[in-house]
C-alpha cells in the first residue's frame, strides 16, 4: 500500500484553488492508500499570526477539510505542531540543505520581492520543513497544485541526498501527484496568475452566494473578440478554465460557440459561472458551518490524528537518528 500525504497552511479560508488543486485528489485517494493530511501551522508562523488567531484558523481549516470529504476514519488528519518529530527531522535535513539552493526557490524570491520587511529564516527554509512533512511519513505520493511543484522537486532532492550521504535506501522519492495528469493551476478572478488566499482574487468555499456573485461579476475580462475563432486572452481563458471545473459540458460549449462567433456577452457568462459555483459550493458551505460548531467532534478528530501521526513520526525519527549515528554509549 502506498502512503499519500498533503497539507495546507491555516492562513485563510479554503478556496476553489485549494479544492481543485489538492483536496479533491486527496479525497479520491483515501479509499485505497495510507493517507495523511495535515494543517501546516508551523509554516503559517512565517506570517506572524496573533496567538488568538492561530488556534481559530486551524479550527476553521480543519472544519473545511472535513466538509470537503476528508474522512477521519480513513485518513490520519492532524495538526503539524501536534507532531514535534517533524521539527527534529527539519533540523536534521537542514544540515544538508544549502543556502544557495534555498535562495533560488521561486517562492522565496517572490517573498523577498513582495515583503522585503519580513524576510525571515523560516521563509528561507520553508522547503526544508515541507520536505520534513513529507518524509516524516515516508510518503510516496503528494497531491498538490502546480504552485508546489518546485517544493516537491526539492523534497526529492533532499531525500536522494540523505540516501546517498548515508548510503541507505531509506527515504522514498515522493512524486507530486494528479492521477497521471499535469498538476492543476486554478486561476484567480483578477485576470492573471493563480487563485490565492493573499491575492484577493479567490472564491472561498465558505462564501455566501451574494459574495460569489459580486466577486465573479467584477472579474477582469476584455472588450471581446475582434475575429471569429480567435485565441482567448488570459483573463477570458481564466473564466473558461473556472467553468471547466464547475459547469456542465453543454454550458461550456454554448459559451465557447458564442465566443468563437464573436457573439459573447461576458455578463451572461459571468452570471452562469457564478450560479454554477454556487451550486457547487453550497452543500460544502453548509457542512462547514455544521462541523465548525461541533467542538467535541473536532477535538476528537484532532486527538485521534495526533496519536496516529506521532506513532508514524516517532518510528521515522528513531530510524533516522540511528542512520545518522546517534547511538547510546
Ligand atoms: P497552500 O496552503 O498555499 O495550498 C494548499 C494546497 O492548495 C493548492 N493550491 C492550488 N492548486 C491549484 N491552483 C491554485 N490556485 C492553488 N492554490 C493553492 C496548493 O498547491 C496546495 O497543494 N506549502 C504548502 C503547504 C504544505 C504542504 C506540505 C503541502 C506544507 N507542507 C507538504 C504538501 C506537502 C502550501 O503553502 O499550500
Amino acid at each position: 500500500m502506498q502512503t499519500v500525504l498533503s497539507g495546507i497552511r491555516p492562513t485563510g479560508n479554503l478556496h476553489l484553488g485549494n479544492y481543485f488543486g489538492a483536496v479533491k485528489n486527496f479525497v479520491k485517494m483515501q479509499e485505497n492508500n495510507n493517507c495523511y493530511f495535515f494543517i501546516a501551522d508551523y509554516h503559517s508562523l512565517t506570517t506572524h499570526p496573533k496567538p488568538e488567531d492561530l488556534q481559530e484558523n486551524v479550527r476553521k481549516v480543519l472544519s473545511e477539510y472535513i466538509a470537503c470529504g476528508l474522512d477521519p476514519e480513513k485518513s490520519t488528519i492532524y495538526i503539524q505542531s501536534d507532531m514535534p518529530q517533524v521539527a527534529e527531522l527539519y533540523l536534521l535535513l537542514g544540515m544538508n540543505a544549502y543556502v544557495g539552493e534555498l535562495e533560488r526557490t521561486t517562492t522565496f524570491k517572490e517573498k523577498v520581492r513582495k515583503q522585503p520587511e519580513n524576510v525571515n529564516a523560516g521563509l528561507l527554509t520553508y522547503a526544508v520543513l515541507m520536505a520534513a512533512d513529507i518524509l516524516i511519513h515516508n510518503a510516496h505520493k503528494v497531491p498538490v497544485g502546480k504552485d508546489q511543484e518546485q517544493h516537491l522537486e526539492m523534497t526529492r532532492k533532499f531525500a536522494q541526498r540523505f540516501n546517498r550521504i548515508y548510503e541507505v535506501d531509506y527515504f522514498n522519492i515522493p512524486e507530486p501527484y494528479n492521477f497521471g495528469e499535469k498538476l492543476v493551476k486554478v486561476p484567480g478572478l483578477d485576470g492573471s496568475g493563480k487563485m490565492g488566499k493573499s491575492e484577493g482574487n479567490a472564491i472561498s468555499l465558505i462564501d455566501e452566494p451574494k459574495v460569489i456573485r459580486k466577486k465573479v461579476m467584477k472579474a477582469v475580462t476584455d472588450a471581446g473578440p475582434a475575429e471569429q475563432n480567435s485565441t482567448k486572452p488570459e483573463p477570458v481563458q481564466n473564466l473558461f478554465s473556472l467553468m471547466e471545473l464547475v459547469s456542465n459540458k453543454d454550458t461550456i460549449s454554448y459559451f465557447n460557440d458564442k465566443y468563437n462567433a464573436c457573439e459573447i456577452r461576458y455578463g451572461d457568462l459571468k452570471k452562469q459561472l457564478a450560479e454554477d459555483i454556487i451550486v457547487f459550493t453550497t452543500p460544502i458551505r453548509e457542512r462547514i458551518l455544521d462541523i465548525y460548531n461541533n467542538s467535541e467532534y473536532l477535538n476528537k478528530i484532532m486527538k485521534i490524528g495526533k496519536e496516529k501521526a506521532i506513532e508514524s513520526g516517532s518510528k521515522t525519527i528513531s530510524e533516522v537518528r540511528k542512520i545518522i549515528g546517534f547511538k547510546p554509549f
